[in-house]
C-alpha cells in the first residue's frame, strides 16, 4: 500500500501525524527527516515509520507532503530528482507558489498547497487547500479527504492563500491569550485567575459567536452596554491602535510570505 510520506518531521508534521492517528487513520505514515532523535520520537508517539533515505521515502509515497521550512524546499526538491510516475504532492510551505513547486518537480507530479494548523493535533485544525486550474476532481478529493480527517477543509484561491495564512493562524489565539492574561495580571489578578479569565473571554466568546446564531455586531452590542465597562475597555484599546496593530501584523506576515516565494 502506498503511504502518506512527510518530508520533514518538525512541528506541523508531528501535529498532522498526531491528528491523523487520533482520527483513527491506520494506514502507513512515513516520515523522512534529518534528526534521528526527532524521528524516533515520532515513531514512538504516532506509530509512523522513519525513513532517513530521501529517495526511498519518496518511492513509497501515495501522497507526498512537503513539511520543511520554506527556505529548505528548493534544495529538498532538487535532492529528489526526476519522478516518473503519477504522484500527488502537497506543499505546506508558506508563501511558495505552485508554479515554483512545479518548476522543481513537474508532471507527472500533481501539486496542491495546504495550510494546516497545529490545532489539527486535536482534530480542530482548519486546513486551507489550493489547487492549480487543471486539477482534476479526483485529485482534489484525494487531498481533501486526507486533511478532512483533522478538521474542516476550505478551498482558497492561490491569490488569497497568503492572506488566509496570516489571518487564520492559531498563534493569534495564543498571542491574544498571552496579552490579555498579562494585562489581567497587571491590574491585580494572579496568573492562574488571569489566564482563566482571558481564556473564557476569548474562547467562550468565540464559541458563542460560532454556535449561537447571533451576528458579531449583536454579540458585541450585548456584551458591551453603551457607557459600561466593556465599552470603555474596547474604546480605550481602539484609541491606542488595537485594530491598526492587528492590521500591521497581518501586513508583516504577507511581506514575509512574499519573501518566501522568492526563496
Ligand atoms: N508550524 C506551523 O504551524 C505550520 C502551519 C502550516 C504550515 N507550516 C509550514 O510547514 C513547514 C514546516 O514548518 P514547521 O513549523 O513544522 O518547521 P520545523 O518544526 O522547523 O520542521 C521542519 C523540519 O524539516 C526538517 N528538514 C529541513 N530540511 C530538511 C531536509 N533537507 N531533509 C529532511 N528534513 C529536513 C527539519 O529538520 P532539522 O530539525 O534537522 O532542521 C525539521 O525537522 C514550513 O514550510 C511552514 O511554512 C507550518
Amino acid at each position: 500500500m502506498k503511504s502518506v510520506v512527510f518530508l520533514g518531521g518538525g512541528r506541523i508534521a508531528s501535529a498532522l501525524c498526531a491528528g491523523l492517528r487520533l482520527a483513527g487513520y491506520r494506514a502507513p505514515i512515513i516520515v523522512h527527516g534529518r534528526d534521528r532523535q526527532k524521528l524516533r520520537e515520532l515513531e514512538r508517539r504516532h506509530g509512523v515509520t522513519a525513513e532517513p533515505d530521501l529517495q526511498r521515502a519518496v518511492a513509497q509515497a501515495g501522497i507526498l507532503i512537503i513539511a520543511v521550512r520554506p527556505a529548505s524546499v528548493a534544495s529538498l526538491l532538487k535532492g529528489i530528482g526526476p519522478i516518473r510516475r503519477p504522484l500527488t504532492a502537497v506543499s505546506l510551505a508558506a508563501g511558495i507558489p505552485l508554479k515554483n513547486l512545479r518548476a522543481h518537480l513537474g508532471p507527472p507530479v500533481r501539486w496542491a498547497r495546504a495550510m494546516p494548523s497545529p490545532a489539527c493535533r486535536s482534530g480542530r485544525g482548519l486546513t486551507a487547500l489550493t489547487f492549480g486550474p487543471n486539477a482534476t476532481q479526483r485529485f482534489r478529493t484525494g487531498v481533501k479527504s486526507l486533511f478532512a480527517r483533522v478538521g474542516p477543509v476550505l478551498e482558497v484561491p492561490e491569490s488569497k492563500f497568503d492572506a488566509f495564512t496570516v489571518t487564520y493562524s492559531c498563534s493569534h489565539g495564543y498571542h491574544a491569550l498571552a496579552a490579555l492574561a498579562e494585562a489581567g495580571e497587571k491590574v491585580g489578578l494572579d496568573r492562574k485567575t488571569a489566564l482563566a479569565a482571558a481564556a473564557h473571554a476569548l474562547a467562550d466568546g468565540i464559541i458563542a459567536w460560532r454556535e449561537g446564531g447571533l451576528s458579531l455586531e449583536d454579540l458585541l452590542h450585548e456584551a458591551a452596554t453603551p457607557g459600561g465597562i466593556a465599552a470603555a475597555v474596547m474604546s480605550a484599546m481602539d484609541k491606542r491602535g488595537y485594530r491598526q496593530a492587528v492590521q500591521a501584523g497581518l501586513r508583516a506576515g504577507i511581506v514575509r510570505a512574499r519573501a518566501n516565494s522568492k526563496s
